[in-house]
């Protein structure tokens, strides 16, 4: 199996995420381990978007319903969310991504990072119920636009079977 990431060859975001996807796919075709995989899909993102500062998930604790930190790339993270609190546990209610171009504006944001200025959060939904979601930081404000939304949910959704 081939650890290499390559992105040399592309420049603009949509070419990036576009090649990076398959590369994804092909990373932890021959990997079992979820713990391993989803470690690996946060390096892979974190380090190939100088824009991703924070690259994480959280998944629901089955015992109280709350987000509890997974695998992440980025500082030290807040490990409990409560579902319907923060940008995190909305999503988590509403069940849709969410872009949000300044955290200061969202009623509720956690800051688990000073230098977070905006932030995407996209829900990871199985056989029809929400399991988790797929969470990155920026330190710029308006980080994130439709592309990374339309390219984060289709990774998800390739990768379903992982979770
Ligand atoms: N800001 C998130 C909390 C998680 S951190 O960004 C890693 C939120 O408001 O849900």
């Amino acid at each position: 199996m081939s650890i290499s990431i390559i992105t040399e060859s592309v420049e603009t975001k949509e070419e990036k995420l576009e090649f990076l996807i398959p590369q994804i796919e092909s990373l932890i075709e021959d990997e079992d381990n979820f713990i391993a995989n989803v470690s690996n899909i946060t390096s892979v993102l974190k380090n190939s978007f100088e824009e991703y500062s924070w690259v994480g998930f959280y998944f629901i604790d089955r015992r109280n319903g709350e987000l509890v930190l997974g695998p992440f790339q980025g500082k030290t993270a807040c490990t409990r969310i409560s579902v319907g609190k923060g940008i995190c546990g909305s999503v988590i209610e509403r069940k849709q991504t969410l872009i949000v171009d300044d955290v200061n504006q969202f009623p509720g944001h956690i800051f688990c990072d000073p230098d977070a200025r905006s932030e995407i959060v996209i829900p990871i939904i199985k056989n029809g119920s929400v399991i988790g979601v797929l969470d990155i930081d920026s330190d710029r404000y308006s980080a994130f636009d439709n592309l990374d939304k339309v390219y984060l949910e289709d990774l998800i959704k390739r990768i379903i079977h992982i979770f």
